[in-house]
């Protein structure tokens, strides 16, 4: 009898030491102790093997795109378009062209604002969105309702942080024209059911909108298997550089939305009788676009990618429930946002202790929250709640970083003693 295969055999165990290896910045120390970054919902740590590549790039690679014949700039058009396709591949689009580089999801939010908003919604029209909306998928659409005369329409959440679905359900009627929904809520880790909330705006005819910032870094992602009409994240917070995103958009739907910058390479010609238009995705990429920072984009999925999106989620999980079991054996301690599904956000406040002396103290033995309202205050609203700390996590924290946070709290709570 043949002895059982060993499970798994092809996905060797997660080895966070070996990750925290090429992270440089993770061998800090902070007020000498060593730095533990739970601040990964703001911004994540880059590692060698991205910065390496931007360092490739710079020193061999560096020329404009799409604008000359020369070796150099041949060559950064053909990584740029490269670093598309690397995009392309992580969210599993059908075609290179869906995916427009922004500046991040705050530029990809107002691109469909301008692009899609403006063209398609006028007056009476209503928008629905959440609760758990961050504000970069609030503003926009509250700028093009005020300019079009459109409505604003909100799903609630219960106290655990969860949408109300039925709810949902209720407030479409015939003016419904567009969702815009978070896919992880960053103040309070609730994963939304995006892809049940877009099969049914789907029957009514209706786009969405998923602002992926949070997901995206935590999770594989399947545009085609969501059936969303837009997907937008941010390179940054997945191990990429600042100030480059994505806009993941169906093709149909790309080609019938105005331009939203105007410039060069977004043309085919200009007179100054009138001006044609390229194709997308090249339509709303006007100007110079951060060529280094899309390849740095793309080196970063794939080093994700190469771990394992299924395994990071996995990882991630297990530190959210340590996390979480060891903060509710904490008197004095609550957590904000207990939803039955979440991403790596853990979200907490403490009796008698404002957030912001809580993030200063923790700073103080190395330990690195944010606290706010998190860019997120109808979250706060909805909580009765100025702000909370929130810890959150990635791939490369450690269950001990789980344990010196913990302790760092203990000590907050014996200094307020
Ligand atoms: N959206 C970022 C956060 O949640 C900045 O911290």
């Amino acid at each position: 009898m043949n002895a059982p295969l060993p499970k798994n055999r092809s996905a060797p165990a997660f080895d966070v030491a070996r990750i925290r290896e090429d992270f440089p910045i993770l061998k800090l120390k902070v007020h000498d102790q060593p730095l533990v970054y739970l601040d990964n919902a703001a911004t994540s740590q880059m590692p060698q093997q991205v910065i390496d590549r931007l360092v490739r790039y710079q020193t061999t690679q560096h020329a404009n795109i799409h604008r000359a014949v020369h070796y150099l700039s041949e060559t950064a058009t053909a990584e740029y378009a490269d670093a598309r396709r690397k995009l392309q591949k992580f969210i599993h689009a059908r075609e290179d062209r869906e995916v427009i580089f922004t500046s991040g999801t705050t530029d990809s939010i107002n691109l469909v604002m301008h692009a899609y908003g403006r063209k398609f919604i006028g007056a009476g029209d209503e928008i629905i969105l959440t609760t758990l909306e961050h504000h970069s998928n609030i503003v926009p659409w509250q700028m093009l309702a005020e300019e079009r005369g459109a409505k604003i329409r909100v799903v609630p959440i219960n106290d655990d942080g969860e949408l109300l679905i039925d709810e949902y359900e209720k407030l479409f009627n015939e003016h419904t024209r567009f969702v815009g929904v978070t896919h992880v809520s960053n103040a309070l880790g609730s994963i939304n059911p995006v892809k049940r909330m877009i099969a049914f705006a789907h029957e009514r005819g209706v786009p969405v909108l998923v602002d992926g910032a949070q997901a995206a870094p935590h999770m594989p992602i399947d545009v085609v298997d969501l059936d969303c009409d837009f997907y937008a994240f941010s390179g940054h917070k997945q191990c990429g550089p600042t100030g480059i995103g994505i806009l993941y958009g169906k093709a149909a739907l790309l080609e019938r939305m105005q331009p939203f910058k105007g410039g060069g390479d977004m043309i085919l010609s200009v007179t100054f009788e009138k001006t044609t238009y390229s194709t997308i995705p090249h339509k709303f990429e006007a100007g110079t676009p951060p060529i280094a920072a899309a390849i740095g984009f793309g080196a970063a999925v794939d080093y994700l990618s190469a771990i394992g999106m299924d395994r990071i989620a996995a990882h991630e999980l297990e530190l959210l429930n340590h996390a979480t079991e060891q903060m509710q054996g904490l008197s004095g301690v609550r957590i904000v946002g207990n939803a039955r599904s979440k991403a790596a956000v853990l979200s907490f406040v403490i009796d008698g202790i404002h957030p912001h002396d809580v993030g200063t103290l923790l700073n103080q033995e190395g330990v690195a929250v944010r606290t706010g309202h998190h860019c997120a205050q109808p979250v706060m609203q909805r909580y009765g709640i100025p702000a909370t700390s929130r810890a959150s996590f990635a791939f490369y924290n450690s269950l001990s970083e789980v344990d010196a946070l913990i302790a760092g709290i203990r000590k907050v709570q014996k200094v307020f003693a």
